[in-house]
């Protein structure tokens, strides 16, 4: 399979790209080692690039910072690509951000630099940037230099001139990823619903691929190989992002990023999923995962099983016979296992409205940000004017084979008052929901503790919340 893309502001063809190779991979076998492997995982943000990206109704365009560690090759077709060789504006001369970290003192080893610099390029041409946006570099890890130095460079960033040749190409709309398609091409990306189903039945052992942050992982660390990669990226069906009277609707194939600016636009109420997108990973990971990846590994320590079960959300299953639409409870069979059918995708989650009056979305992990769970939980509640539970969403992470919705626990509050004596009756509950079990995250015992923790305090913050809205 042959690929045509543009690498630094050059077209470039590469003939017979297998579908796990990554460019990392072939950007470094091709002597382009600016980008550097430290993890091959997404982890460190070493391997960054910048991808030239529209977003749906965007007029313009701007440049996204992904692990390209993550990254198929053959994603690549038809797209711009800029990585730390191409940032300069011409040979011999340096960016604004290399002349920044140069002058701060941002590189040490100078391991981590290409990612922090592709990084902060991809910032320095955000529109609406003041100050240090923290978020910029998140996924981006140095062990030497120390991050102060690195933020006073994003401090220091001044305004692109406005004779900058970039300004010209963001005032654009980015190359669309092209369709691939054809007998033997081992990464399919078709362009409808339609013509999945065709590719799907011609090649029924393809394997679905959205951003790629969960598959990839595999084929760097374990060396899984696929015969054929079946790519939803460019699924207009797959990218609805809509909010209407009876719900909110999230496309299975948008990237985590955008639903967070969506949500932050047009949801706020909807708190769990607003606080539970930050917590996910890092921007560089946020920027290609999506929902119908995140769900469909059915990981027991996904993250946005829990805030979506506490919501009652629905997903709807898509195949060539029609479309279905189940609780998200039904998706989840056991360990790592799904109820989607052969040859059937995730096409959207459906959040009913009115949502909940107070939610919370908690998560514990080694570290907070850029980790997954160890336990997840998340709660939502309604009260009637006499303060009895009428709503309590419960959804949980890291205490089973599966996310659990634990139903008991939702059916022991309803029409109680939400009091010490309600709180205690669910904690005892609360002992008999799951079969956690011990792994190096942490032990049965402890997430056991972790969840009773996680309801009092959603016991405590809620009931605070109500006294401070009735002073
Ligand atoms: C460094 C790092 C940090 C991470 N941190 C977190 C974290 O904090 N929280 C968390 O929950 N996860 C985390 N993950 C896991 C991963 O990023 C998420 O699960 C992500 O949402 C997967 O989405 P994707 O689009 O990249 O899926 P992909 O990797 O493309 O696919 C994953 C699986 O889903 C299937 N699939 C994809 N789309 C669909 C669809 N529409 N319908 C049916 N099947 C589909 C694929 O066949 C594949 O089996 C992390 C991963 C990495 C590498
Ligand atoms: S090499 Fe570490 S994130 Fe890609
Ligand atoms: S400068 Fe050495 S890891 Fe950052």
């Amino acid at each position: 399979m042959a690929i045509r893309f543009v690498l630094n502001g050059s077209p470039v063809e590469v003939a017979d790209v297998a579908p796990h190779v990554t460019l990392l991979q072939w950007l470094r076998s091709s002597g382009f080692r600016g980008a550097k492997e430290g993890c091959a995982e997404g982890e460190c943000g070493a391997c960054a690039v910048a991808l030239w990206t529209s977003a749906p109704g965007e007029s313009g365009s701007h440049y996204e910072p992904v692990n390209s560690c993550l990254l198929p090759l053959a994603a690549l077709a038809g797209r711009e690509v800029v990585t730390v060789e191409g940032v300069a504006p011409a040979p011999g001369e340096l960016h604004p951000v290399q002349e920044g970290m140069v002058a701060l003192g941002g590189s040490q080893c100078g391991y981590c630099t290409p990612g922090f610099v592709v990084s902060l390029f991809c910032e320095y041409y955000r529109p609406s940037r003041a100050g240090f946006d923290p978020e910029s570099i998140s996924g981006n890890l140095c062990r030497c230099t120390g991050y102060r130095p690195i933020a006073e460079v994003a401090r220091a960033m001044p305004a692109p001139s406005p004779t900058d040749p970039r300004l010209v190409q963001l005032g654009r709309r980015a190359a669309e990823p092209a369709p691939c398609r054809g007998a033997d091409v081992p990464y399919l990306r078709p362009a409808s619903l339609g013509e999945t189903w065709e590719m799907w039945e011609s090649s029924p052992d393809a394997k679905l691929i959205a951003g790629a942050t969960d598959l990839l992982v595999y084929a760097n660390q374990k060396f899984e190989r696929w015969s054929t990669l079946l790519s939803v990226e460019a699924l207009p069906e797959l990218q609805e992002l809509s909010l209407t009277d009876e719900e909110l609707v999230l496309g299975a194939g948008v990237p985590l990023s955008r639903i967070e600016h969506y949500l932050a636009d047009a949801a706020a109420e909807l708190t769990a999923l607003g606080q539970l997108l930050p917590l996910f990973s890092s921007r560089l990971i946020r920027n290609r995962a999506t929902l119908g990846g995140n769900l469909a590994t059915a990981s027991p320590i996904g993250d946005a099983a829990p805030a979506l079960l506490a919501l009652d959300a629905r997903v709807e299953l898509a195949s060539r016979a029609g479309v279905r639409v189940v609780p998200l409870s039904e998706l989840f069979m056991g360990y790592r296992r799904t109820s989607l059918a052969p040859r059937e995708l995730i096409r959207a989650v459906r959040v009913p409205r009115p949502f909940p009056a107070f939610q919370r979305f908690y998560k514990v992990s080694k570290r907070t940000l850029d980790d997954i769970s160890t336990v997840a939980a998340a709660f939502s509640l309604t009260l009637d004017d006499a303060g009895n539970v009428t709503r309590f969403g419960v959804g949980l992470g890291g205490v089973a084979a599966t996310p659990l919705a634990a139903p008991t626990l939702s059916h022991l509050a309803v029409s109680k008052p939400w009091n010490e004596q309600t709180l205690d009756a669910l904690l005892n509950e609360a002992s008999r929901v799951g079969t956690p079990q011990t792994d190096f995250r942490g032990s049965a015992a402890y997430r056991r503790a972790m969840l009773s923790q996680l309801l009092r305090k959603f016991f405590f913050e809620s009931t605070s919340s109500r006294a401070e809205a009735a002073e």
